[in-house]
């Protein structure tokens, strides 16, 4: 707006021609930078016939709010082939550091063989459940949950491990081509969960896959 009403001082475009320009650059399209290792694995994950990878939309968001957490600790829970994880790092600073679990070792092999010279990130072979279990006493200052554990399993487990502040992110709200039978009843009950907690301030954004972003109070 700002920027609109000095360039009509200045210029004195009429207003419709102006709205015409925000229209034409406010749009989807990333413009920054995308991560350096992230052509290399979209380029694997094609051929690895990987399915679940994350949307590049929602991995820009990732990257805008892991820059949010300075010093932070960081969880990812789905690793997959690592594109979400390439865009986290990307956005997190030197100081920083993330952890990611996947129960994958063939996808797991992808990230890794990507990000592992990146020395703030451990990358874990485990059963999502089993690790959440052995580590709820761990906090964390930002968790982006994209498999079952920390989503549609373990989710007041997974939430404890938040510190005040921190952020909880989780993305394919909205209804996917494939989900299986039964995933929206699962999709409805775990915003209703996050939507009656009342130490989350949470935003529902229909965009993207649809996500949710969450604070812990
Ligand atoms: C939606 S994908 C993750 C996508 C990834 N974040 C990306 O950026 O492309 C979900 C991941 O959960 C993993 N997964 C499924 N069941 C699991 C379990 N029990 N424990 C750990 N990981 C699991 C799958 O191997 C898969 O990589």
């Amino acid at each position: 707006m700002r920027l609109e009403s000095k360039m009509a001082d200045t210029y004195c475009l009429p207003s419709y021609y102006l709205s015409l320009m925000s229209t034409k650059y406010m749009t989807e399209t990333i413009h920054q930078k995308f991560p350096k290792a992230y052509d290399n694995i979209n380029e694997a994950t094609r051929l690895s016939g990987f399915t679940m990878a994350s949307d590049v939309l929602t991995c820009s968001l990732l990257r805008t709010l892991a820059s949010s957490k300075p010093n932070g600790k960081f969880l990812e829970l789905g690793t997959g082939t690592g594109l979400s994880t390439a865009w986290i790092l990307d956005g997190m600073d030197e100081a920083s550091t993330l952890t990611s679990i996947d129960n994958d070792p063939k996808f797991l092999e992808i990230a890794q063989s990507f990000l592992e010279m990146d020395k703030r990130l451990q990358l874990t072979c485990a059963d999502g459940g089993e690790w959440v279990e052995s580590h709820k006493n761990q906090k964390y200052d930002y968790i982006f949950a994209d498999t079952w554990h920390g989503k549609y399993l373990l989710l007041n487990e997974v939430l404890s491990m938040l510190t005040k502040g921190g952020l909880y992110i989780v993305d394919d709200m909205l209804p996917q081509p494939n989900w299986p039978d039964g995933h929206h009843e699962k999709a409805i009950n775990l915003i209703g969960q996050l939507e009656n907690r009342e130490d989350l301030s949470l935003t529902k954004q229909v965009w993207a896959t649809g996500i949710i972003v969450a604070v812990k109070k």
